[in-house]
């Protein structure tokens, strides 16, 4: 299964799973099509068309998660789909409508277009947000763990309606996946941390990150992590969209880690963000809760990386696209001079 002269799309294309990915693809060989909300903002999907291959292998196609039927075009004639996109805003002023609704309907839209084309096989990019959002961490959390959406609703904690909008799209999936035949994978990666290509600060650098830009409200995201690189992640895409015998959820992280951790590491690899040693509220002996990949390991796949290749890979990138300061002086001197805090 799975053939490299094969026609696939990828949603989402220009961000930061989607580009890697589809670097990965057309690398491989097969033909991409590429699905982005405005194929002429030259700024958003540049990256896409630098990329080795691209002028003979790649397409870009325009489609919305809000329109119905908007993804037809593209997934007509493909074999395969990657669906990626998702509204990522948590900062949004009307979650219900420019995140929840989109990601639900906008997965069951997809679906169609791909029971429509006879697709042969969808691969979602699902979320941690799926499985571990529960009042009380357990150790490990696998494949049977979902999220508890009334203590979400109850909570609204940082990214609540991502967590809802994921969990809802993803049942919504595999009740359609099982009524309509449809082969359907899910991939649950947990935060995704490496270098990348497109031109903006990636959503989930905001989080990996916060530790060096003080971003506070993300600290309890990563208080007890779970991590994978990019790369990696975009390897198991492939892996799993190929392997004949792939089936059902599969969790791809591959190292469990404290924000105390997290910032050790930076801390040490660069001392000149002076990066706080304790977080409010971060007991240093927190236990860390693990997100167990060993449905994947079992069918084959190898992780390449480790948390060392994910965090300065990550900041060695920002700083070469000039989207995150040298050192946390000259980020307080900037401040100073613009006013802000
Ligand atoms: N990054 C992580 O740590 C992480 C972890 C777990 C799961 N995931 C999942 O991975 C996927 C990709 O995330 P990412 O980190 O790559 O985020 P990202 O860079 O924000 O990419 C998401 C893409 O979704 C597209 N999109 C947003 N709203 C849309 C809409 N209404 N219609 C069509 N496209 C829309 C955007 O496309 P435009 O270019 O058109 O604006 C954007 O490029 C998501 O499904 C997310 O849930 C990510």
């Amino acid at each position: 299964m799975g053939s490299q002269a094969e026609i696939v799309c990828v949603t989402g294309a220009a961000g930061f799973i989607g580009s890697w990915l589809v670097m990965r693809l057309l690398e491989r060989g097969y033909t991409v099509r590429a699905t982005v909300r405005d194929p002429n903002n030259m700024k958003k999907v540049k990256h896409l068309q630098d990329l080795p291959n691209a002028k003979t292998h790649l397409s870009l196609w325009r489609a919305d998660l809000n329109e119905a039927g908007s993804f037809d075009e593209p997934i007509q004639g493909c074999t395969g789909v990657f669906h990626v996109a998702t509204p990522m805003d948590f900062e949004s002023k009307d979650p219900e409508n420019e995140v929840i609704k989109p990601t639900i309907e906008g997965m069951l839209s997809i679906m169609k277009s791909c029971v429509k084309a006879k697709v042969r096989r969808l691969v979602f990019t699902s979320s941690a947000g799926t499985v571990n959002v529960q009042p009380v961490q357990r150790p490990v959390h696998d494949e049977t763990s979902w999220s508890d959406l009334d203590f979400v609703w109850a909570t609204k904690m940082t990214g609540w309606m991502y967590f809802v909008s994921k969990t809802m799209a993803e049942r919504a999936a595999w009740k359609f996946a099982e009524e309509n035949n449809l082969d359907f994978i899910s991939i649950i990666p947990t935060l995704v941390v490496g270098p990348f290509l497109m031109p903006s600060f990636p959503p989930s650098l905001i989080t990996a990150l916060s530790p060096i830009t003080r971003n506070e409200a993300h600290y309890g995201i990563i208080r007890q992590g779970q991590f994978v690189h990019l790369d990696d992640l975009c390897m198991s895409h492939i892996f799993l969209y190929e392997h004949p015998e792939a089936k059902g959820r599969y969790i791809c992280s591959s190292h469990d880690e404290n924000i105390t951790g997290i910032a050790k590491l930076l801390r040490e690899k660069y001392p000149e963000y002076d990066i706080p040693t304790k977080f409010e509220g971060v007991d240093e002996n927190t236990e860390k809760v693990s997100f167990s990949s060993k449905k994947l390991r079992d069918l084959g796949f190898e992780f390449k990386h480790n948390l060392e290749d994910m965090f300065v890979g990550a900041v060695e990138c920002c700083r070469e696209k000039g989207l995150l300061p040298l050192s946390h002086e000259k980020k307080q001197k900037e401040q100073v001079m613009n006013g802000s805090n």
